[in-house]
């Protein structure tokens, strides 16, 4: 049996409150802090020297993250954030689709995902909501002949309704029409299979359920992908320079690496990037199927307690297939007054698209909740 109060200790945040932001960012669990620190103390007392073994073991972290995922060490690499994948890939669009296109994506996305693509003022078709949910009918029903691509996110941030990706993959392969994921607001808790889910093109900032703070975000694309689209923009470390490492000739033909490194641009922070290995080992440990059902059971408790008072609640909850640690739900106006008591009672929630957002971790426990639960039905 998981030993959650054991894993509660790591966060040493919960002594201070109750911390119910996650899908904000995580707090950054005791093991994986000490592995940043130790990073950083390398540099500290070494310099650069460790720069070449550092570059292995990050080599080694996108073939584990690739295992993961089910695809080729190739094909991963990190880059700053999804804004930054987003915003390649639209520019990709922009310089190598010749015939008029346009791209679908959901209402609630959150704005990383798609004003990228509105910025290169490609024509967006945004599907609407139908009780938070987005059926893939509904997405297919906005396609058409001339549709690019379907970007969506894996779990929406606002109501935290997780997408069925591998029906919608699946139908959008049969249409020929490329498939790009945001799983920000669901990896590494819940899978992805490339494979199976018939994926282009991925982007997953790690602050949140990475749990490794501001590190960046991972960027899978296929090799098919690349060779279409290539790289709009390079870098040093795009190159292949051969033994050489350093490409340093003027005006001389260079070769842009095939793999995914061809988005890697320059040095990145591999003491924090690096760190996210350790943050893997330590979710692993636990099992992904475990912390799964840890919140799966935390979110029912919660819903339940929010029924029970008559809150609206806008994530949808009947299948646990679509739910996520991310329950969201509204008192209408009494939203502010609501969000201003559990802050003085050291709760915090974040309020978004309207709604107040509750986001559970695998440190939080059922008093947490009912803690939460007592302030709700006091404002009520
Ligand atoms: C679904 C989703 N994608 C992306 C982000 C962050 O985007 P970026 O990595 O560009 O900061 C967030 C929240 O911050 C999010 O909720």
């Amino acid at each position: 049996m998981t030993n959650w109060k054991k894993i509660r200790k790591d966060f040493p945040i919960t002594k201070k409150g109750v911390y119910f932001q996650s899908a904000a960012m995580s707090p950054i669990p005791t093991p994986v802090f000490a592995a940043i620190v130790k990073n950083y103390r390398k540099i500290h007392q070494q310099g650069d020297v460790l720069w070449t073994e550092d570059s292995k073991k990050y080599r080694k972290l996108c073939g584990d993250i690739a295992a993961l995922i089910n695809t080729e060490s190739d094909n991963v690499c990190f880059v700053q954030n999804t804004s930054t994948a987003m915003s390649l890939i639209a520019l990709s669009f922009e310089n190598k689709i010749k015939t008029p296109y346009n791209v679908v994506s959901t209402e609630d996305e959150f704005p990383a995902s798609t004003i990228g693509f509105e910025y290169r003022e490609i024509p967006m078709r945004y599907v609407p909501p139908k009780n938070s949910r987005y059926p893939i009918d509904s997405i297919l029903e906005q396609t058409d002949g001339q549709t690019a691509a379907v970007v969506t996110s894996y779990v929406q941030y606002a109501t935290g309704f997780r997408q069925d990706l591998q029906n919608l993959g699946k139908a959008l392969q049969e249409r020929g029409i490329l498939f790009i994921v945001n799983a920000t607001q669901a990896f590494p808790f819940y899978p992805v299979d490339i494979q199976a889910m018939h994926i282009d093109a991925l982007t997953c900032s790690l602050h949140k359920w990475g749990m490794t703070g501001h590190v960046g975000s991972i960027f899978f694309t296929t090799p098919e992908f690349r060779e279409r689209f290539s790289a709009p923009w390079i870098g040093w470390l795009s190159l292949d320079a051969g033994k050489y490492m350093i490409h340093t000739a003027k005006n001389a033909p260079f070769s842009v690496h095939d793999s995914a490194r061809r988005f890697e641009f320059g040095t990145q922070n591999l003491q924090t990037i690096l760190a996210f290995q350790d943050a893997l080992d330590y979710l692993k440990a636990i099992g992904f199927e475990n912390i799964r059902k840890r919140i799966l059971e935390l979110t029912d408790y919660l819903i339940q307690g929010l029924k029970k008072q008559g809150v609206t609640i806008v994530s949808p909850t009947d299948k646990p297939e679509e739910r996520s640690p991310l329950v969201s739900f509204s008192l209408g106006e009494r939203n502010k007054e609501c969000i201003k008591r559990l802050t003085k009672e050291s709760i915090s929630v974040s309020p978004r698209a309207g709604f107040i957002r509750v986001s559970i971790n695998i440190f939080n426990n059922f008093v947490d909740i009912d803690k939460l639960l007592s302030v709700l039905q006091s404002v009520l």
